[in-house]
């Protein structure tokens, strides 16, 4: 695998492969000194054309304890204000010697474009409403911590899944590794295409509730809604929320997940975040142990293996 733009990319053995690594770099994160030099002289960039704070950060602490160097940009105080094309962009980054691009950006495809323009190994770190497969390989990590495996598990995946890159990712991985996924979701924002997704679609959220093993909670992402989708958050939260009395009637093993960030109180309720059955903070320390797998299995291991 010379790039990850998709999960599609790393299939059943990948996924797998990057959950044994993470085994491995947990316990090497737990040492007092967390660091391991296996990406010595190796460069990784960031090149975040959208707002970040784990994901950005959690690529740059895996770098880091791989013994990466880290080059940061981001658009904000870059040249990008003056006009400068992601095309050109790139090309500068890239004549500086990068072995990795790790790209965010708010459109469909754009990492999948990088990967054609430079020579450095890209790592899709979200892209528009398309991918985040990263996220979805530190969440099937926090599922299978917690409960074992997937396999069998029913998960639901909540709210705003028609905005999601996070959605379509965590879909492909959790069902690869034998999940039955249910979307609960307000018909207005579900994807067009969602018949073809090979998921069950729930339009009450009470409904599964009780039998379910994991919630897994979207942000209502306002910043990409151009329509008033929603009558009104109060509505929303009412209808679709995860709430105290809802979370009240889950199995009592069951997890609570999210990608962060969290609208507090609208998608779930702020004592249900504070459980021990919600994932949030794992999700996050996991996420470094597997970004540190994939840029691994990116620039150390085989290059020739699929
Ligand atoms: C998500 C993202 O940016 O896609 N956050 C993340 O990476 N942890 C989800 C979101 O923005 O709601």
């Amino acid at each position: 695998m010379r790039h990850l733009l998709s999960i599609s990319d790393l299939g059943v053995e990948g996924i797998e492969e990057v959950c044994r690594l993470a085994d491995h770099f947990t316990e090497v994160s737990q040492r007092s000194i967390p660091k391991v030099p296996a990406l010595r002289g190796k460069t990784v960039a960031t090149l975040f054309y959208e707002d970040s704070t784990r994901t950005r950060l959690s690529f740059e602490v895996a770098a880091r304890r791989l013994s990466a160097d880290v080059m940061g940009f981001s658009v904000s105080n870059s040249s990008v204000n003056k006009g400068e094309s992601v095309r050109d962009t790139v090309n500068t980054i890239s004549a500086m010697g990068p072995d990795a691009l790790v790209v965010r950006h708010r459109s469909a495809g754009v990492p999948h474009q990088v990967a054609a323009w430079t020579g450095a190994a890209v790592i899709n770190a979200g892209d528009g409403w398309h991918e985040h497969p990263t996220q979805a390989l530190l969440d099937c990590y926090t599922i299978r911590d917690r409960l074992g495996s997937l396999a069998g598990r029913r998960i639901v995946i909540l709210g705003d899944v028609k905005h999601s890159r996070v959605a379509r990712s965590c879909v492909r991985a959790f069902t690869a590794l034998g999940a039955k996924v249910t979307l609960v979701a307000p018909p207005t924002l579900l994807p067009p295409a969602v018949d073809s997704w090979p998921v069950d679609i729930g339009f009450s959220l009470d409904a599964v509730l009780t039998d379910c093993d994991v919630v897994y909670g979207l942000r209502v992402q306002n910043e990409r809604q151009s329509e008033a989708l929603l009558p009104s958050l109060r509505e929303y939260t009412a209808q679709w929320g995860l709430t105290v009395d809802r979370a009240a009637r889950m199995k009592p093993d069951a997890l609570v997940m999210h990608p962060g960030p969290v609208n507090r109180g609208v998608e779930i309720a702020p004592e249900v975040l504070d459980r021990p059955n919600a994932t949030l903070n794992e999700q996050v320390r996991h996420g470094v142990v597997v970004r540190m797998a994939v840029l691994y299995l990116l620039l150390v291991a085989d290059p020739n293996s699929p």
